[in-house]
């Protein structure tokens, strides 16, 4: 197994991969695809994230401020399991710009708890705008980042912090971008590195009255569409691509189905895109879907179900007060139901 990820210092440790070749390899398998699909993980370069700290503060796009909300009311409850117990990491997968977290930080700070923030984040602009800013705001806070993908994240727990208890912390329903099956081996995955007693905390975005779900997705400012067909600006710039990305247009729909938000790239007319790094052309028919993203919506049994399935037990569930979404707080349990064949 490749290591994925490096030291480069005490602060911040940075991808080993070559993502180049792997965002080229995904692209030549999603276009190649029908329909065709990319992974939403690549809106996340530097541009991309900024475009999505945009959509945090919309409007139309909830999920932030009803986590906010449960996070600012709750935190010393949230925080307590982890009090009196020595020190330990807070881990923050996919921390994006930490704003959420600093509620906690600022808990944390307060109960006088011993612990290293270690947030984890694809976008190593995103890490440094974050580690920086909590070197300046909070100084006595001790700060290690990582710039990787959530499973090499777990996995790189379960080496370098194997004799520390862990709260982490999985914000924001980014759990939302796996399907059922992907959540559940991540989490028996991440369950597999931590020890009995660690926490996480898991934001789900609950199912709601779908007109509520497709303003989230389709914000009045355009802003979801610029984070959308950014992927193509990016494939430009990384891959050589061509695309026109006036010649496409963003759709979200939520599908009762799946219970998925999904969002689309389609193809306004008929053309050929040319990627060098392929060596390749795709053409597109005039309506030809490109899928770039799932957002799964949950139901409260789905996630108590979720937790018993991956070896957690519920310690409690927060809901802000509209009931859109809910703040899971987690303990490992060594007992489980299903045999772990990652451990
Ligand atoms: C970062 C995955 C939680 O699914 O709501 C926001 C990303 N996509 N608007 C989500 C997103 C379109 C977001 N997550």
């Amino acid at each position: 197994m490749t290591k994925g990820y490096t030291v480069l210092g005490p602060e911040i440790v940075s991808d080993l991969h070559d993502p180049v070749r792997d965002f080229a390899y995904d692209a030549l398998v999603g276009l190649s695809e029908r329909p065709k699909r990319l992974s939403s993980k690549y809106f996340y370069d530097d541009a991309g994230s900024r475009y999505f700290q945009r959509i945090m503060s919309l409007e139309d796009y909830y999920p932030t401020a009803c986590e906010r909300e449960i996070l600012t009311e709750r935190a010393h409850e949230i925080i307590s399991p982890m009090l009196g117990r020595g020190p330990f990491n807070l881990v923050d997968l996919g921390a994006g710009d930490g704003a959420k977290t600093k509620i906690l930080l600022d808990a944390l700070r307060a109960a006088k708890a011993e612990f290293t923030y270690v947030p984890i984040d694809i976008s190593e602009g995103a890490m440094r705008t974050l580690v920086e800013a909590v070197r300046v705001e909070q100084p006595d806070t001790r700060v290690s980042g990582l710039v990787c993908e959530y499973v090499e994240g777990a996995h790189y727990l379960g080496r370098a912090f194997a004799d520390r208890s862990n709260l982490v912390l999985f914000l924001g329903s980014n759990i939302g971008n796996f399907n059922r099956v992907q959540a559940r081996a991540f989490l028996r995955r991440l369950w597999s590195s931590l020890r009995k007693g660690d926490c996480v905390l898991i934001g789900f975005d609950l199912k709601k009255d779908i007109e509520v779900l497709l303003r989230a997705y389709n914000d009045s400012e355009g802003v979801t569409a610029a984070f959308n067909l950014n992927l193509l600006t990016r494939m430009n710039r990384e891959l050589g691509a061509d695309f026109d990305v006036t010649k496409f247009r963003h759709y979200g729909t939520y599908s009762v189905f799946s219970g998925a938000m999904e969002s689309y790239l389609v193809s306004l007319e008929p053309q050929v895109v040319r990627i060098d790094a392929l060596e390749q052309s795709f053409s597109f028919d005039a309506w030809e879907p490109l899928h770039t993203e799932y957002s799964y919506k949950y139901l409260r049994a789905d996630i108590d179900r979720m937790a018993a399935d991956t070896g957690f037990s519920v310690i409690r569930q927060f809901e802000d007060s509209r009931g859109w979404f809910a703040s899971s707080l987690w303990r490992v349990e060594i007992e489980t139901k299903v045999p772990s064949p990652l451990k």
